[in-house]
């Protein structure tokens, strides 16, 4: 479904990715790990036509997305789901999610509101408050339900879990491998090894911009590489 060759990205004379190569199939959820400043938010702008491409080629379905407008890149079927939620903090819920369906046809609009509403019923008791004065799990909700708005074949979600307390860690998860069973496709970005290793069908890992290891999640975990690197276990298997 997506496929990513050679792709480099520059910001002026920095080199933030370098010759990455990886794909994602239809139904899948696949990881990229990577620490602070590694390039994985720039490869998921890159795929949203957000940051120009230096070298290589991002393909959706076949299509080559380079030099594609962000919009087209949406109505396409990829949504990201950005690094810290952004949501509207100043509009409120509904609105926000009216916004994520700016892309889809108005008679749609209503029903997938309501869509949202019976898969997030907080949201729908929230649905005049100001999405700034969420809790930060509700918001991570309204991120998401925003994004399916635009009924997407692929989500982009960059590190979901970040700053939600463990519990909604937790629920975070459920939730990503249950957008997968009802059949979303997932690429997901996360600095949470150990979970996201857990759920996802491959992962690549990416250190200063290149790849360094991929694999299945299971093969990543056994992996000494990961271990020592990722998972802060030392000790012998
Ligand atoms: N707009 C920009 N202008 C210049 N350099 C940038 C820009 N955005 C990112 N970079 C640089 O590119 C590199 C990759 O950044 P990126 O945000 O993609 O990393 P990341 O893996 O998402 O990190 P984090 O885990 O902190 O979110 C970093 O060295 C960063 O400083
Ligand atoms: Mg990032």
């Amino acid at each position: 479904m997506l496929s990513i060759r050679n792709l480099g990205i520059r910001y002026g004379q920095i080199d933030a990715v370098r010759n990455i190569n990886f794909d994602v199939n239809d139904g899948e959820i696949v990881c990229l790990i990577g620490a602070n400043g590694a390039g994985k938010t720039s490869t998921l702008c890159a795929i949203m036509g957000l940051v120009p491409i230096a070298n290589g080629s991002i393909e959706f379905s076949g299509t080559d997305l380079g030099g594609m407008p962000t919009e087209k890149i949406v109505r396409m079927g990829i949504s990201l789901i950005p690094e810290g939620r952004r949501i509207f903090s100043r509009l409120s819920v509904e609105k926000n999610l009216l916004l994520g369906g700016i892309t889809i046809q108005d008679d749609d609009v209503q029903s997938m509101i309501g869509e949202m509403y019976s898969r997030f019923p907080i949201l729908k008791e929230r649905c005049n408050q100001l999405a700034g004065t969420l809790s930060g799990g509700e918001q991570q909700m309204l991120a998401v339900a925003r994004s399916l708005m635009s009924k997407p074949k692929m989500l982009l979600m960059d590190e979901p879990s970040l700053g939600l307390a463990p519990m909604l860690v937790k629920s975070n998860f459920d939730l990503i491998c249950r957008l997968r069973d009802e059949g979303n496709t997932i690429l997901l970005v996360e600095q949470n090894v150990n979970q996201s290793l857990r759920i996802t069908d491959r992962a690549y890992i990416i250190e200063n911009g290149e790849l360094v290891a991929s694999g299945s999640g299971s093969e990543l975990m056994e992996s000494d590489f990961v271990r020592n690197s990722y998972l802060g276990i030392t000790d012998s298997k």
